[in-house]
Protein backbone atom coordinates (compact mmCIF):
# COMPACT_ATOMS: atom_id res chain seq x y z
CA UNK A 1 0.00 0.00 0.00
CA UNK A 2 1.37 3.73 -0.86
CA UNK A 3 1.68 5.72 1.96
CA UNK A 4 3.89 8.41 0.99
CA UNK A 5 1.22 10.26 -1.86
CA UNK A 6 2.09 13.33 -3.85
CA UNK A 7 -0.16 16.02 -5.36
CA UNK A 8 0.21 18.48 -7.92
CA UNK A 9 -1.84 21.18 -8.03
CA UNK A 10 -4.08 22.78 -5.00
CA UNK A 11 -7.30 23.96 -6.23
CA UNK A 12 -10.64 22.09 -5.31
CA UNK A 13 -9.55 18.65 -7.01
CA UNK A 14 -6.34 18.72 -6.01
CA UNK A 15 -6.75 20.16 -1.94
CA UNK A 16 -9.62 18.03 -1.58
CA UNK A 17 -7.89 14.41 -3.10
CA UNK A 18 -4.94 15.68 -0.62
CA UNK A 19 -7.01 16.48 1.96
CA UNK A 20 -9.06 13.10 2.07
CA UNK A 21 -6.15 11.27 1.62
CA UNK A 22 -4.50 12.44 4.29
CA UNK A 23 -7.72 11.40 6.18
CA UNK A 24 -7.76 7.80 4.62
CA UNK A 25 -4.25 7.53 6.52
CA UNK A 26 -2.00 8.40 3.51
CA UNK A 27 1.34 10.98 3.79
CA UNK A 28 0.84 13.40 1.65
CA UNK A 29 2.31 16.61 -0.17
CA UNK A 30 0.59 18.94 -1.99
CA UNK A 31 2.50 21.03 -4.49
CA UNK A 32 1.48 24.37 -6.23
CA UNK A 33 3.25 27.36 -7.55
CA UNK A 34 1.16 29.96 -6.41
CA UNK A 35 3.18 30.94 -3.27
CA UNK A 36 0.47 33.44 -1.86
CA UNK A 37 -1.56 30.01 -1.84
CA UNK A 38 0.48 28.02 -0.38
CA UNK A 39 1.27 30.14 2.27
CA UNK A 40 -2.20 30.42 3.73
CA UNK A 41 -2.57 26.44 3.47
CA UNK A 42 0.64 26.54 5.84
CA UNK A 43 -1.60 28.40 8.02
CA UNK A 44 -4.79 25.97 7.74
CA UNK A 45 -6.59 28.65 5.32
CA UNK A 46 -8.59 27.30 3.18
CA UNK A 47 -10.12 30.02 0.59
CA UNK A 48 -11.92 27.63 -1.51
CA UNK A 49 -16.11 27.93 -0.64
CA UNK A 50 -15.65 23.58 0.10
CA UNK A 51 -17.56 22.49 2.88
CA UNK A 52 -15.88 19.78 5.22
CA UNK A 53 -12.52 20.72 3.44
CA UNK A 54 -10.88 23.63 6.37
CA UNK A 55 -11.47 20.74 8.52
CA UNK A 56 -10.04 17.99 6.89
CA UNK A 57 -6.73 20.45 6.20
CA UNK A 58 -6.73 21.48 9.28
CA UNK A 59 -6.71 17.49 10.48
CA UNK A 60 -4.55 16.61 8.19
CA UNK A 61 -1.49 19.14 9.36
CA UNK A 62 -2.31 18.77 12.86
CA UNK A 63 -1.54 14.93 12.38
CA UNK A 64 1.59 15.53 10.24
CA UNK A 65 -0.17 13.68 7.80
CA UNK A 66 -0.36 16.73 4.91
CA UNK A 67 1.82 19.37 4.23
CA UNK A 68 2.41 22.09 1.51
CA UNK A 69 5.16 23.49 -0.35
CA UNK A 70 5.98 25.02 -3.83
CA UNK A 71 8.64 22.83 -4.48
CA UNK A 72 8.03 19.67 -7.18
CA UNK A 73 11.08 18.28 -5.43
CA UNK A 74 9.66 17.70 -2.38
CA UNK A 75 7.93 14.99 -4.45
CA UNK A 76 11.44 12.94 -4.66
CA UNK A 77 10.32 9.93 -2.53
CA UNK A 78 6.13 9.74 -3.40
CA UNK A 79 5.70 6.41 -4.80
CA UNK A 80 2.00 7.74 -6.09
CA UNK A 81 1.69 11.36 -7.76
CA UNK A 82 -1.41 12.90 -8.66
CA UNK A 83 -1.56 15.47 -11.16
CA UNK A 84 -4.34 17.55 -10.46
CA UNK A 85 -3.84 20.93 -13.19
CA UNK A 86 -5.76 22.51 -14.86
CA UNK A 87 -6.82 21.93 -18.34
CA UNK A 88 -8.80 24.61 -19.72
CA UNK A 89 -10.16 25.56 -22.82
CA UNK A 90 -7.69 27.09 -25.59
CA UNK A 91 -8.90 28.08 -28.93
CA UNK A 92 -11.39 26.37 -30.55
CA UNK A 93 -12.02 24.14 -28.05
CA UNK A 94 -8.94 22.25 -27.58
CA UNK A 95 -8.07 21.75 -24.30
CA UNK A 96 -4.79 24.54 -22.98
CA UNK A 97 -2.23 21.68 -21.82
CA UNK A 98 0.31 24.22 -21.59
CA UNK A 99 0.67 23.81 -17.52
CA UNK A 100 -0.15 20.06 -17.36
CA UNK A 101 3.33 19.66 -19.81
CA UNK A 102 5.60 22.00 -17.79
CA UNK A 103 4.96 19.89 -14.85
CA UNK A 104 5.07 16.61 -16.67
CA UNK A 105 8.73 17.49 -17.94
CA UNK A 106 9.99 19.02 -14.31
CA UNK A 107 8.61 15.96 -12.17
CA UNK A 108 10.10 13.66 -14.66
CA UNK A 109 13.71 15.19 -13.14
CA UNK A 110 12.13 14.55 -9.66
CA UNK A 111 10.11 11.70 -9.01
CA UNK A 112 11.95 8.17 -7.94
CA UNK A 113 12.13 5.10 -10.60
CA UNK A 114 8.41 2.95 -10.58
CA UNK A 115 6.44 5.92 -8.85
CA UNK A 116 2.93 5.33 -10.67
CA UNK A 117 1.57 8.89 -12.61
CA UNK A 118 -1.77 9.51 -11.66
CA UNK A 119 -3.85 11.62 -14.24
CA UNK A 120 -7.22 13.17 -12.63
CA UNK A 121 -7.16 16.34 -14.43
CA UNK A 122 -9.31 16.19 -16.95
CA UNK A 123 -7.23 15.96 -20.35
CA UNK A 124 -8.09 15.06 -23.69
CA UNK A 125 -7.86 11.79 -25.37
CA UNK A 126 -4.72 9.87 -26.44
CA UNK A 127 -2.91 12.24 -23.63
CA UNK A 128 -2.30 9.00 -21.52
CA UNK A 129 -0.15 7.47 -24.37
CA UNK A 130 1.62 10.75 -24.75
CA UNK A 131 2.84 11.17 -20.89
CA UNK A 132 5.84 8.69 -20.80
CA UNK A 133 7.60 11.36 -23.90
CA UNK A 134 6.09 14.36 -21.82
CA UNK A 135 8.06 12.81 -18.76
CA UNK A 136 11.07 11.66 -20.59
CA UNK A 137 10.90 8.62 -19.00
CA UNK A 138 9.83 5.19 -19.43
CA UNK A 139 10.01 3.50 -15.87
CA UNK A 140 7.51 5.40 -14.38
CA UNK A 141 3.69 3.46 -14.94
CA UNK A 142 1.25 6.23 -16.18
CA UNK A 143 -2.14 5.95 -15.00
CA UNK A 144 -5.84 7.47 -15.74
CA UNK A 145 -7.86 8.25 -12.82
CA UNK A 146 -10.50 11.09 -13.89
CA UNK A 147 -12.49 12.59 -11.10
CA UNK A 148 -15.97 13.35 -10.86
CA UNK A 149 -16.02 15.89 -8.01
CA UNK A 150 -19.10 17.99 -7.92
CA UNK A 151 -18.00 21.49 -6.49
CA UNK A 152 -19.42 22.43 -3.32
CA UNK A 153 -19.93 18.79 -2.53
CA UNK A 154 -15.95 17.79 -3.42
CA UNK A 155 -15.62 16.32 0.50
CA UNK A 156 -18.55 14.23 0.17
CA UNK A 157 -18.04 12.79 -3.48
CA UNK A 158 -14.30 11.88 -2.78
CA UNK A 159 -15.14 10.01 0.53
CA UNK A 160 -18.23 8.46 -1.17
CA UNK A 161 -17.43 8.19 -4.54
CA UNK A 162 -20.26 6.30 -6.95
CA UNK A 163 -17.52 4.88 -8.99
CA UNK A 164 -13.56 4.50 -9.22
CA UNK A 165 -12.24 4.20 -12.95
CA UNK A 166 -8.72 3.78 -13.04
CA UNK A 167 -7.22 2.83 -17.03
CA UNK A 168 -3.89 1.82 -17.62
CA UNK A 169 -2.33 -0.43 -20.14
CA UNK A 170 -2.53 -4.22 -19.99
CA UNK A 171 1.36 -4.43 -18.50
CA UNK A 172 0.51 -1.87 -15.76
CA UNK A 173 -2.09 -3.59 -13.49
CA UNK A 174 -0.17 -3.64 -10.28
CA UNK A 175 0.29 0.45 -10.76
CA UNK A 176 -3.50 0.44 -11.27
CA UNK A 177 -3.98 -1.70 -8.15
CA UNK A 178 -2.18 0.75 -6.00
CA UNK A 179 -3.82 3.52 -6.93
CA UNK A 180 -7.44 1.53 -6.67
CA UNK A 181 -6.06 0.39 -3.04
CA UNK A 182 -5.80 4.99 -2.38
CA UNK A 183 -9.88 4.41 -2.57
CA UNK A 184 -10.44 0.84 -0.71
CA UNK A 185 -11.64 2.70 2.60
CA UNK A 186 -14.46 4.16 0.71
CA UNK A 187 -15.68 0.91 -0.84
CA UNK A 188 -16.90 2.31 -4.00
CA UNK A 189 -16.97 0.08 -7.68
CA UNK A 190 -13.75 0.43 -9.24
CA UNK A 191 -13.51 -0.35 -12.79
CA UNK A 192 -10.61 -1.00 -14.61
CA UNK A 193 -10.01 0.00 -18.03
CA UNK A 194 -7.71 1.26 -20.78
CA UNK A 195 -6.19 4.75 -20.68
CA UNK A 196 -8.35 5.73 -23.96
CA UNK A 197 -11.52 4.09 -22.50
CA UNK A 198 -10.95 6.38 -18.75
CA UNK A 199 -10.16 9.65 -20.90
CA UNK A 200 -13.25 9.36 -22.52
CA UNK A 201 -15.98 8.00 -19.60
CA UNK A 202 -14.90 11.62 -18.25
CA UNK A 203 -15.12 13.42 -21.13
CA UNK A 204 -18.68 11.50 -22.34
CA UNK A 205 -20.32 11.85 -18.45
CA UNK A 206 -19.90 15.34 -18.30
CA UNK A 207 -21.45 15.74 -21.75
CA UNK A 208 -24.02 13.67 -21.19
CA UNK A 209 -25.08 16.11 -17.86
CA UNK A 210 -25.17 19.16 -20.26
CA UNK A 211 -27.62 17.14 -22.80
CA UNK A 212 -29.67 16.38 -19.75
CA UNK A 213 -30.16 19.94 -18.63
CA UNK A 214 -29.92 20.77 -21.83
CA UNK A 215 -33.34 18.72 -22.90
CA UNK A 216 -35.06 19.99 -20.01
CA UNK A 217 -34.42 22.96 -20.67
CA UNK A 218 -36.23 22.85 -24.35
CA UNK A 219 -38.88 21.03 -22.26
CA UNK A 220 -39.64 24.03 -20.30
CA UNK A 221 -39.99 26.17 -23.54
CA UNK A 222 -42.06 23.61 -25.00
CA UNK A 223 -43.94 23.63 -21.37
CA UNK A 224 -44.56 27.29 -21.12
CA UNK A 225 -46.00 27.48 -25.22
CA UNK A 226 -48.45 24.48 -24.00
CA UNK A 227 -49.18 25.60 -20.91
CA UNK A 228 -47.82 22.49 -18.91
CA UNK A 229 -45.48 23.09 -15.50
CA UNK A 230 -41.92 21.46 -16.70
CA UNK A 231 -41.48 20.74 -12.61
CA UNK A 232 -44.41 18.51 -12.21
CA UNK A 233 -43.12 17.08 -16.29
CA UNK A 234 -39.37 16.45 -14.88
CA UNK A 235 -40.38 15.43 -11.01
CA UNK A 236 -42.51 12.64 -12.90
CA UNK A 237 -39.76 11.38 -15.36
CA UNK A 238 -37.56 11.50 -12.37
CA UNK A 239 -39.67 8.55 -10.78
CA UNK A 240 -38.07 6.41 -13.91
CA UNK A 241 -35.41 4.49 -12.34
CA UNK A 242 -33.56 4.09 -16.26
CA UNK A 243 -34.13 8.47 -16.36
CA UNK A 244 -33.21 9.55 -12.83
CA UNK A 245 -34.08 12.79 -11.38
CA UNK A 246 -30.93 14.76 -11.30
CA UNK A 247 -29.45 17.25 -13.57
CA UNK A 248 -33.67 17.63 -14.90
CA UNK A 249 -33.95 21.51 -13.34
CA UNK A 250 -34.58 23.81 -15.90
CA UNK A 251 -33.13 27.08 -15.34
CA UNK A 252 -30.83 30.04 -17.15
CA UNK A 253 -28.37 27.31 -18.30
CA UNK A 254 -25.58 24.68 -17.80
CA UNK A 255 -22.08 26.18 -16.52
CA UNK A 256 -19.17 26.35 -14.49
CA UNK A 257 -15.39 25.28 -15.02
CA UNK A 258 -16.24 21.85 -16.32
CA UNK A 259 -19.37 20.93 -18.44
CA UNK A 260 -19.00 23.59 -20.86
CA UNK A 261 -15.09 22.77 -21.72
CA UNK A 262 -16.01 19.16 -21.67
CA UNK A 263 -18.60 19.13 -23.84
CA UNK A 264 -16.83 21.64 -25.87
CA UNK A 265 -13.98 19.30 -26.04
CA UNK A 266 -15.94 16.21 -26.52
CA UNK A 267 -17.20 17.57 -29.65
CA UNK A 268 -13.54 18.56 -31.06
CA UNK A 269 -12.52 15.47 -30.51
CA UNK A 270 -15.75 13.65 -32.25
CA UNK A 271 -15.15 15.87 -35.09
CA UNK A 272 -11.47 15.23 -35.54
CA UNK A 273 -12.31 11.74 -35.69
CA UNK A 274 -14.86 11.75 -38.26
CA UNK A 275 -17.90 11.58 -35.61
CA UNK A 276 -20.69 13.63 -35.66
CA UNK A 277 -22.13 14.68 -31.95
CA UNK A 278 -25.11 16.16 -33.24
CA UNK A 279 -26.72 15.74 -29.66
CA UNK A 280 -23.91 17.45 -27.84
CA UNK A 281 -23.80 20.19 -30.13
CA UNK A 282 -27.22 20.78 -30.01
CA UNK A 283 -27.02 21.10 -26.03
CA UNK A 284 -24.39 23.45 -26.49
CA UNK A 285 -26.55 25.32 -28.48
CA UNK A 286 -29.32 25.43 -26.74
CA UNK A 287 -27.40 26.50 -23.76
CA UNK A 288 -26.50 29.81 -25.24
CA UNK A 289 -30.24 30.49 -26.70
CA UNK A 290 -31.28 29.89 -22.86
CA UNK A 291 -29.16 32.83 -21.54
CA UNK A 292 -30.86 35.01 -24.37
CA UNK A 293 -34.46 33.91 -23.35
CA UNK A 294 -33.88 34.79 -19.88
CA UNK A 295 -33.12 38.10 -21.11
CA UNK A 296 -36.02 38.11 -23.27
CA UNK A 297 -38.03 37.64 -20.14
CA UNK A 298 -36.82 40.06 -17.90
CA UNK A 299 -37.34 42.27 -20.65
CA UNK A 300 -40.89 41.27 -21.29
CA UNK A 301 -41.68 41.20 -17.39
CA UNK A 302 -40.01 44.99 -17.37
CA UNK A 303 -41.49 46.41 -20.11
CA UNK A 304 -44.27 44.13 -20.63
CA UNK A 305 -43.00 43.54 -24.96
CA UNK A 306 -40.06 41.48 -25.84
CA UNK A 307 -38.82 44.81 -28.19
CA UNK A 308 -39.46 47.25 -24.53
CA UNK A 309 -36.06 49.07 -24.03
CA UNK A 310 -33.81 48.17 -20.94
CA UNK A 311 -31.99 51.58 -21.21
CA UNK A 312 -31.39 52.94 -17.88
CA UNK A 313 -34.00 50.55 -16.37
CA UNK A 314 -32.75 49.41 -12.32
CA UNK A 315 -32.64 45.26 -12.00
CA UNK A 316 -32.22 43.90 -8.81
CA UNK A 317 -30.33 40.42 -9.07
CA UNK A 318 -29.74 37.18 -6.96
CA UNK A 319 -27.09 35.07 -7.57
CA UNK A 320 -24.21 35.59 -9.51
CA UNK A 321 -22.83 32.12 -9.31
CA UNK A 322 -22.58 28.93 -12.02
CA UNK A 323 -24.45 27.07 -9.12
CA UNK A 324 -25.37 27.59 -5.49
CA UNK A 325 -22.69 26.50 -2.85
CA UNK A 326 -20.02 28.20 -4.59
CA UNK A 327 -18.84 31.65 -5.18
CA UNK A 328 -17.11 30.39 -8.62
CA UNK A 329 -18.20 32.58 -11.55
CA UNK A 330 -16.69 30.41 -14.42
CA UNK A 331 -18.72 30.18 -17.14
CA UNK A 332 -21.66 30.97 -14.78
CA UNK A 333 -24.98 30.93 -16.82
CA UNK A 334 -26.00 34.07 -13.99
CA UNK A 335 -22.84 36.22 -15.15
CA UNK A 336 -23.86 35.65 -19.19
CA UNK A 337 -27.19 36.97 -18.54
CA UNK A 338 -26.74 40.30 -16.24
CA UNK A 339 -23.32 41.42 -19.13
CA UNK A 340 -26.49 40.86 -21.29
CA UNK A 341 -28.91 43.16 -19.60
CA UNK A 342 -25.93 45.43 -18.99
CA UNK A 343 -25.21 45.61 -22.26
CA UNK A 344 -28.57 46.59 -23.03
CA UNK A 345 -28.55 49.44 -21.02
CA UNK A 346 -30.02 47.94 -17.43
CA UNK A 347 -28.31 49.22 -14.29
CA UNK A 348 -27.65 46.49 -12.69
CA UNK A 349 -27.14 45.79 -8.43
CA UNK A 350 -26.65 42.28 -7.90
CA UNK A 351 -25.95 40.26 -4.40
CA UNK A 352 -24.71 36.50 -4.26
CA UNK A 353 -23.75 34.83 -0.95
CA UNK A 354 -20.46 32.65 -2.26
CA UNK A 355 -19.24 36.52 -4.18
CA UNK A 356 -18.50 39.68 -2.02
CA UNK A 357 -18.68 42.81 -2.88
CA UNK A 358 -15.04 43.52 -3.14
CA UNK A 359 -14.27 40.46 -5.20
CA UNK A 360 -16.01 40.79 -8.30
CA UNK A 361 -13.17 39.22 -11.18
CA UNK A 362 -15.25 37.94 -14.04
CA UNK A 363 -17.83 40.46 -14.01
CA UNK A 364 -17.92 42.89 -16.44
CA UNK A 365 -18.84 47.05 -16.16
CA UNK A 366 -22.01 48.31 -15.10
CA UNK A 367 -22.76 45.76 -12.38
CA UNK A 368 -23.11 46.77 -8.94
CA UNK A 369 -21.98 44.07 -6.55
CA UNK A 370 -23.69 44.54 -3.06
CA UNK A 371 -23.50 42.12 0.03
CA UNK A 372 -26.60 42.89 1.42
CA UNK A 373 -29.36 40.99 -0.94
CA UNK A 374 -32.21 43.40 0.43
CA UNK A 375 -30.05 46.68 -1.60
CA UNK A 376 -30.77 44.84 -5.27
CA UNK A 377 -34.22 45.65 -4.50
CA UNK A 378 -34.13 49.46 -4.33
CA UNK A 379 -36.24 51.13 -6.83
CA UNK A 380 -35.80 47.80 -9.22
CA UNK A 381 -38.15 47.19 -11.98
CA UNK A 382 -37.90 43.68 -11.87
CA UNK A 383 -36.18 40.98 -9.14
CA UNK A 384 -34.21 38.25 -11.14
CA UNK A 385 -32.90 34.81 -9.47
CA UNK A 386 -30.04 33.75 -11.26
CA UNK A 387 -28.43 31.00 -8.87
CA UNK A 388 -30.55 28.65 -6.79
CA UNK A 389 -29.33 29.59 -3.55
CA UNK A 390 -31.46 28.06 -0.98
CA UNK A 391 -31.71 31.52 1.24
CA UNK A 392 -32.95 33.25 -1.55
CA UNK A 393 -36.06 31.52 -0.72
CA UNK A 394 -36.07 32.62 2.98
CA UNK A 395 -35.64 36.39 2.20
CA UNK A 396 -38.02 39.22 3.77
CA UNK A 397 -40.03 38.83 0.93
CA UNK A 398 -42.34 42.16 2.41
CA UNK A 399 -39.01 44.26 3.11
CA UNK A 400 -38.01 43.66 -0.63
CA UNK A 401 -41.47 44.53 -1.89
CA UNK A 402 -41.25 47.61 0.35
CA UNK A 403 -38.06 48.58 -1.96
CA UNK A 404 -38.88 47.62 -5.15
CA UNK A 405 -40.19 50.13 -7.88
CA UNK A 406 -42.31 46.90 -9.62
CA UNK A 407 -43.40 44.18 -8.35
CA UNK A 408 -42.01 41.55 -10.10
CA UNK A 409 -40.01 38.16 -10.28
CA UNK A 410 -38.22 36.57 -12.47
CA UNK A 411 -37.26 33.24 -10.78
CA UNK A 412 -35.19 31.07 -13.50
CA UNK A 413 -34.30 28.58 -10.76
CA UNK A 414 -37.90 27.85 -9.86
CA UNK A 415 -36.60 28.23 -6.32
CA UNK A 416 -39.06 30.62 -4.46
CA UNK A 417 -42.34 29.79 -2.84
CA UNK A 418 -44.79 31.43 -4.91
CA UNK A 419 -47.24 31.90 -2.11
CA UNK A 420 -44.97 34.24 -0.11
CA UNK A 421 -44.21 35.63 -3.30
CA UNK A 422 -47.98 36.50 -3.73
CA UNK A 423 -48.77 37.41 -0.12
CA UNK A 424 -45.66 39.97 -0.45
CA UNK A 425 -47.60 41.25 -4.10
CA UNK A 426 -44.82 40.45 -6.35
CA UNK A 427 -45.90 38.26 -9.79
CA UNK A 428 -43.98 35.08 -10.21
CA UNK A 429 -42.36 34.65 -13.50
CA UNK A 430 -40.75 30.87 -13.68
CA UNK A 431 -39.01 28.92 -16.16
CA UNK A 432 -41.46 26.33 -17.79
CA UNK A 433 -44.28 27.18 -15.65
CA UNK A 434 -46.83 28.94 -17.63
CA UNK A 435 -46.95 32.28 -18.50
CA UNK A 436 -44.46 35.07 -18.49
CA UNK A 437 -42.97 33.91 -21.92
C1 LIG B 1 -19.36 18.71 -12.86
C2 LIG B 1 -19.79 17.25 -12.73
O1 LIG B 1 -21.10 17.17 -12.11
C3 LIG B 1 -18.79 16.48 -11.86
O2 LIG B 1 -19.15 15.12 -11.81
C4 LIG B 1 -17.39 16.63 -12.49
O3 LIG B 1 -16.41 15.97 -11.71
C5 LIG B 1 -17.03 18.09 -12.56
O4 LIG B 1 -18.02 18.76 -13.38
C6 LIG B 1 -15.66 18.18 -13.19
O5 LIG B 1 -15.54 17.84 -14.37
O6 LIG B 1 -14.69 18.46 -12.48
P1 LIG B 1 -19.57 20.90 -11.35
O7 LIG B 1 -18.85 21.64 -12.42
O8 LIG B 1 -19.17 21.12 -9.93
O9 LIG B 1 -19.42 19.30 -11.58
O10 LIG B 1 -21.08 21.31 -11.52
P2 LIG B 1 -22.49 20.58 -11.60
O11 LIG B 1 -23.04 20.36 -10.25
O12 LIG B 1 -22.39 19.40 -12.49
O13 LIG B 1 -23.36 21.71 -12.32
C7 LIG B 1 -23.01 22.17 -13.62
C8 LIG B 1 -24.03 23.16 -14.14
O14 LIG B 1 -25.24 22.50 -14.50
C9 LIG B 1 -24.43 24.27 -13.16
O15 LIG B 1 -24.43 25.49 -13.85
C10 LIG B 1 -25.83 23.87 -12.75
O16 LIG B 1 -26.62 24.95 -12.35
C11 LIG B 1 -26.34 23.25 -14.02
N1 LIG B 1 -27.50 22.36 -13.81
C12 LIG B 1 -27.40 21.31 -12.95
C13 LIG B 1 -28.67 22.58 -14.50
O17 LIG B 1 -28.77 23.54 -15.30
N2 LIG B 1 -29.75 21.74 -14.30
C14 LIG B 1 -29.67 20.71 -13.45
O18 LIG B 1 -30.66 19.99 -13.29
C15 LIG B 1 -28.47 20.49 -12.76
Amino acid sequence: MASRVGVVGAGYVGLTSAACLARLGRHVTCVDNDRHKIDRLHDGEVTLVEPGLSELVAEGIAGRRLRFTTDLAALADVEVALLCLPTPMGPGGVADLGAFETVLADLGRVLRPGCVVVTKSTVPMGTARRIPGLLGRSDLPVVGNPEFLREGHAVADFLRPDRIVIGADAGQRAAADRVAALYAATGAPVLHTDPATAEVTKYASNAFLAVKASYANVLADLCERVGADVTQVTRAMGFDDRIGPDFLAAGPGWGGSCLPKDAGALLWAAEAAGVDFALVRDAVKTNTRQHSMVVRKVRCAVTGSAAGSLVGVRIGVLGLAFKAGTGDLRASPAVAVVEALARQGALISAHDPGVSADDRVGIGAGVRVVDDPYRVAEKAMALVVLTEWPEFRDLDWRMLAAAAEQLVVVDTRNLLDQEILAQAGFRHIGIGTGGGR
